[in-house]
């Protein structure tokens, strides 16, 4: 087959921004040269073309690539709850969340919010995520199969927990244990899909599961991790008190082994020194979801900590709790939240878009993916902003970095024209002009 060669302005980060200096790459006529699946070469468009003349040219000019984004952390079925504002993290979960989670007991209504959720991630731009799956199998066996239909990356599992929520949604441990096994063997590291061991919360798990959950993880040993960790004060309160023995809250996972380098910790936003060290030293990674974080009224992230820490940090929308699919709006809310969070960071376009792509994708242990140096995987997004006031700050925009920032500020879902996962076109724009 021909080789795809793309052309347009093209941004990605092959280093990162919180270690290294220039981190941000661009190639303002830029061409992307796609060959089975991967990115094969990566520059200026003129010489790729003179040394490529059979390629397939897809003439994007006006427009921006940037890697497919990779959201972190994730609900699936919290779809139809976005914009339920105005309640903390407990009541949120109480009035808002839980009911919807259980109607995927209804295999037929999952598999419906499946596709929404997958279609959403594709129009928005997001090629891989970290996703928490439902409580009933049949519903994360509905979302594992569309997204292998559709060739979103996603790393997902049965959401465990055993007490503490709406009882319809409670399994046994030895039932998780069963269940979870069925879908790692069905699922796992079957072509851009892996597992991810998921209790929900500390609140909502006893200890019988959490030995559930690290059995798992060294029975299989590529699985990934998730769940949710100091986001509300009075939920710090509650799984304290649940588990008196723990000095904080990490300690809690920590007993059980679940803190380890295949781990995403969602949110952290109440921590310490020795939590961010500890997590740290463990070579976990926290999900940081500012969206969320503010609409729940969960608190100010501390990235500084985190960084001076030394802990790997993506970003995630957190659907539903969060205000949308965008991974753009994501990252100038991760942005605008430094901006006045005392002692904040100073974040830079070239920090959100690596915190939107790349560190994410290191996060998820999707190695291949992430930003568009050869070798790999062809995961990208194509912007062609229609907006009139976009334009115009493009137009005249004096660097760069400058270009990017306006993206991250004023692009959305109607700015996606194309997005494509591993070679393969995945969204394409109706209303996008071209
Ligand atoms: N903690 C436990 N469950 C949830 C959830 O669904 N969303 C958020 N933001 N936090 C949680
Ligand atoms: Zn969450």
């Amino acid at each position: 087959m021909k080789p795809n060669l793309f052309r347009a302005a093209i941004f990605h980060t092959p280093r990162n921004p919180f270690t290294e200096s220039a981190a941000l790459e661009v190639h303002s006529d830029g061409g992307l040269l796609v060959e089975n699946g991967h990115v094969s070469a990566i520059g200026d468009f003129i010489p790729l073309l003179r040394a490529n003349p059979d390629a397939r040219t897809h003439d994007w000019r006006g427009g921006f690539i940037l890697p497919g984004f990779v959201d972190a952390h994730i609900h699936f079925p919290q779809v139809r709850v976005l914009g339920a504002l105005g309640e903390s993290l407990l009541d949120w979960l109480r009035h808002s969340a839980l009911p919807e989670e259980a109607r995927m007991q209804d295999t037929a209504y999952a598999k419906l919010i499946a596709r929404e959720f997958l279609n959403a991630l594709a129009c928005h731009g997001t090629t891989s995520a970290m996703v928490f799956g439902a409580h009933f199998a049949p519903a994360v066996e509905m979302l594992f199969e569309q997204a292998f239909a559709t060739g979103i990356r996603v790393a997902s599992g049965l959401v465990l927990s055993d007490r503490n929520l709406l009882d319809t949604l409670h399994v046994s441990p030895d039932d998780a244990y069963q269940l979870s096994k069925g879908l790692i063997a069905r699922f796992h590291d079957r072509d851009g899909l892996a597992y991810a061991v998921t209790p929900r919360f500390a609140l909502s798990t006893s200890e019988p599961m959490l030995e559930v959950c690290r059995t798992l993880m060294t029975e299989h040993p590529t699985v990934r991790f998730q769940t949710h960790l100091n986001e509300n004060l009075e939920e710090i309160d509650a799984v304290l008190k649940l588990f008196p023995w723990a000095l904080d809250y990490l300690a809690v996972y920590e007993k059980f082994g679940l803190v380890e380098k295949r781990s995403i910790l969602a949110h952290n936003v109440h921590c310490s020194d020795s939590t961010t060290q500890r997590i740290a030293s463990q070579g976990a990674a926290v999900a940081h979801c500012p969206s969320s974080n503010a609409a729940l009224g969960s608190g100010l992230f501390a990235m500084r900590r985190h960084v001076s820490a030394g802990v790997r940090i993506a970003l995630g929308t957190d659907v539903g709790a969060g205000t949308g699919f965008s991974m753009l709006k994501e990252g100038l809310q991760a942005y605008l939240m430094q901006r006045v969070a005392p002692e904040g960071m100073a974040l830079s376009p070239a920090h959100l878009l690596y915190l939107a792509t790349r560190a994410g994708a290191e996060a998820l242990g999707f190695d291949d993916t992430g930003d568009l140096q050869p070798g790999r995987s062809a995961d990208f997004v194509c912007l062609k902003p229609p907006g009139e006031v976009l334009n115009a700050v493009i137009r005249h925009a004096e660097s760069p970095e400058r270009v990017l920032a306006a993206l991250f500020t004023l692009a959305g879902a109607e700015s996606v024209m194309e997005t494509w996962v591993r070679g393969k076109c995945v969204y394409q724009s109706l209303s996008v002009p071209r």
